[in-house]
């Protein structure tokens, strides 16, 4: 881990603002992406979607009407906040995994009034602006921002690992990114970061009515087509990769065997494609699968909860059970 000489320790000439940096190098993602690109099915890493832009096409993406989960976990926030800040306590640390969803987290700081908040996430710029956004707003509030991939384990600084009562919080139902085997080891590493009293709320989308997840990734505006072909300006630039994204459509399907909603950009063309200097052939029709989104059901996150040392504490849910708000403790 590095920890950076700038903003450190005061940032904008806040005392509330502290920093540390455990961002992969350019070389991992190389690595990682062209990995991707050599399966049999090509795949990219979900996580590249998130540049400034793709960030602001995701926002936009959750005002959607078809795009029912961050207003119904929304909605839980605020009507179960207290309820969720009673169980918590005082004195609480309250660490999120990928920070951004800033309606989300205001509600809970709101509720929670923790000591100390700790947004991890891999896009540095956002991470910044938003903290500083907070620090304006909640003059009380103390600021330990990380950037980090939160798909890789994070080390987090000394004073962070010693602290009690940590509150892990990983909203948005971001954990439908990974496999399940990925969110299995992602549960068992949070279960050691929060330590012994810690406590972790989960929000997952819950698996439903196929027509209705269907919708939520095919708008009718086409913004979740724009987020998904972002991906590829992404990689035009971090890694000198020659996308032509008019060459790709966007494709939203329901797999329903493993439970999941599977995007692809599917080529319109036979082409090549240079990227990180190598070159992929892609042929008429081949996709590359850019995400994946699992839908849970209660009881086998319940069951994947157990396995990495959690018991599911209570769980708050809307009246489609649509989503749920899932509060898992250490065990
Ligand atoms: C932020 C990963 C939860 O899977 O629903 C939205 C991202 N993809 N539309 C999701 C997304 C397409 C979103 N997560």
């Amino acid at each position: 881990m590095t920890h950076s000489p700038l903003p450190q320790p005061n940032f904008s000439g806040s005392q509330n603002l502290q920093f540390f940096d455990d961002h992969p190098p350019a070389a991992d993602i190389k690595t990682e992406v062209l990995a991707g690109l050599a399966k049999p099915q090509k795949t990219l890493p979900a996580k590249y979607f998130y540049d400034e832009r793709g960030s602001q096409l995701f926002e936009a993406i959750t005002g959607l009407p078809e795009y029912y989960l961050t207003r119904t976990e929304i909605g839980l926030l605020q009507q179960y906040g207290e309820e969720i800040a009673d169980r918590v306590g005082q004195g609480a640390v309250l660490m999120e995994y990928g920070s951004g969803a800033s309606t989300k987290i205001r509600l809970m700081l709101e509720a929670l009034r923790p000591d100390c908040y700790v947004p991890m996430d891999i896009s540095r710029d956002f991470l910044l602006a938003s903290s500083q956004r907070l620090l304006d707003d909640y003059p009380w509030l103390s600021i330990y921002a990380g950037c980090v991939d939160y798909s890789q384990p994070v080390e987090l600084p000394r004073t962070l690992e010693q602290a009690s009562n940590k509150l892990a919080f990983f909203p948005g139902s971001s954990m439908g990114n990974f496999t399940p085997e990925e969110a299995q080891s992602f549960l068992r590493r949070v279960r050691a970061t929060i330590g012994d009293d810690g406590r972790f709320l989960l929000g997952v989308d819950l698996d439903k009515d196929e027509a209705i997840l269907h919708a939520a990734y095919n708008d009718a505006q086409g913004v979740t087509a724009q987020f998904n072909k972002n991906v590829l300006r992404h990689l035009n630039r971090v890694l000198s990769a020659s996308f032509d994204e008019t060459l790709f459509e966007h494709q939203a399907l329901v797999n329903k065997s493993q439970s999941r909603v599977e995007m692809h950009l599917v080529s319109t063309v036979d082409q090549m494609v240079h990227i990180a200097g190598t070159t992929i052939v892609l042929r008429q029709g081949e996709s590359l699968h850019t995400e994946n989104s699992y839908k849970y059901r209660l009881e086998s996150l319940q069951w994947m909860a157990r396995q990495a040392g959690f018991e599911l504490e209570t769980y708050w849910t809307d009246e489609n059970k649509y989503f749920a708000l899932v509060m898992l403790k250490a065990k």
